[in-house]
Parts: C-alpha cells; structure tokens; sequence
C-alpha cells in the first residue's frame, strides 16, 4: 500500500510525540504536520495519558487549534524556558539546517524553538533536500511593513544569496500579514544556498529585516516519515 502524504506526516507526528512526557513544557508548531501532533497531545491529555502539559503555541492558528482541544496553554513571556518542540519544516538538509516559514510563522516559531532544550522536527520525505534552498520553492523572510520594496530590494541583491529572485507573499490581492502584523518576502533559489551560516548572517543584518526562515543548528531531532518507514535523524 503507497500511503498518503498526510499519512506519513501523521506518522513523523505521532512518533514525536513519544517524546512528550507528563509535566513538560511544551512547544507546539505550526503547518499540517504539526497539527497532527498537537490533535495527538490533545487526545493523550483528554484520556488522561498526559498529564500536567503547559504548551507554547507558535501561530494563532496553533493556539485556536490547542485552545479547543483543552490543551492548557502558555506564552514565552510566562514560560520562558521549554522542554521540547515539535514542528513542521519546508526543506530539511542532511546537516539538519531547515528552512521555515512557508505557512507564514517563522517569526513565532524560532522564537519558541530557540527557547526549547529539545527540538523535533517532523517531516514527510518530500522535505528532504541536498542544500537548502534546493527545492525551487520559498525560502521565507518576515519583514517589517514600511519601505517593504527596498528591504526586498536589498535581499534580491545580496551577495551572499546570488541567484535569488525575490518577492512579496500575497493573500489575494493584498500583501499577506504575518500573525506580528509584517510582510513576507519569499525568496526563490536557482541552486541551493552555497553558505547557508553566512546567508544568515547577512539577512539578519538588514535593519527592517525581523527574522528568515533559516533554522540553522537547531534542530535535536529530525523524523522522516518515508514510504518504506521512519527514520529518526539526530544530531
Ligand atoms: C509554518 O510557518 C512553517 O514553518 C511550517 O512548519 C512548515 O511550512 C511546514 O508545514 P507543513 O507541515 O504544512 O508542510
């Protein structure tokens, strides 16, 4: 039997939450993936498997989910040290280096996940990549709503990300808001990104720039939801 995509997302899920043990502190992603694992959660505390989880979610979408699932539920301003989160990625290099955001969340999610001992990331084997960037598909950067035209400007023309053709993410025919009230530009990569650490770097030095999709040395824990198995990648 050839399962599913969501099927195997499923199972990266239900495989991270093994993981998870009564009293944790929690980080809960956001994107389809990790909504399996946050229904999981919900289930484990309803029939009493869990107990005592305090969660962080990464999005609204993450909170509205964990808000009517009874998963109790934090912020990092009450919290501010996790035991273990557990997301979704876009691309997964063989080092571990992600990328995020394709779902609009990067900010929020490598806030949480920075703050977390432990990081799980759980992917379906179409996440997988040689570099990252490799996938032809977007590689998120949040940035703030003013002059949004000359920091995309500025990411297009940066050294460090030759060959990157930028642009605004759209919601129809507005801009798309992140849940932090800025925009996205989705930066689209002919060859995968030759120096990911140094991309970083320069991204991050752009004032107006609030954070990329980059998640670089943080992923613990990678689970690969493959056709033929799971395969847990450490670190
Ligand atoms: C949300 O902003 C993202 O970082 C998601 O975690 C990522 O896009 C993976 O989403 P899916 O599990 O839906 O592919």
């Amino acid at each position: 039997v050839k399962l599913s995509q969501d099927e195997l997302k499923k199972q990266a899920a239900w495989k991270a939450v093994e993981y998870v043990t009564s009293g944790m502190k929690l980080g809960l992603g956001t994107g389809s993936t990790a909504a399996f694992a946050v229904d999981k959660i919900g289930q484990l505390l309803k029939d009493g498997t869990l107990k005592d989880i305090v969660a962080v979610p990464t999005s609204i979408r993450t909170y509205e989910q964990a808000l009517s699932l009874g998963i109790p539920l934090a912020t990092l301003d009450e919290v501010s040290e996790l035991d273990l989160a557990i997301d979704g990625a876009d691309e997964v290099d063989p080092n571990l280096h992600v990328v995020k955001g394709r779902g609009g969340a990067l900010l929020r999610e490598k806030m949480v996940e920075l703050a977390s001992k432990k990081f799980v990331c759980i992917v379906d084997e179409s996440k997988l990549v040689e570099g990252l960037g490799g996938s032809k598909d977007a590689m998120p950067v949040e940035i703030v709503q003013f002059c949004w035209k000359y920091n995309l400007n500025r990411l297009q023309n940066l050294p460090e990300l030759t060959g990157n053709v930028a642009k605004l993410r759209m919601d129809g025919d507005k801009p798309y808001v992140t849940d932090n009230s800025n925009y996205i530009v989705d930066l689209y990569f002919e060859d995968p990104i030759k120096d990911p650490h140094a991309a970083a770097e320069a991204i991050s030095k752009l004032t107006g720039v609030v954070d990329h999709g980059l998640f670089l040395d943080m992923v613990d824990v990678c689970i690969v939801a493959r056709s033929n198995g799971i395969e847990v990648m450490e670190k």
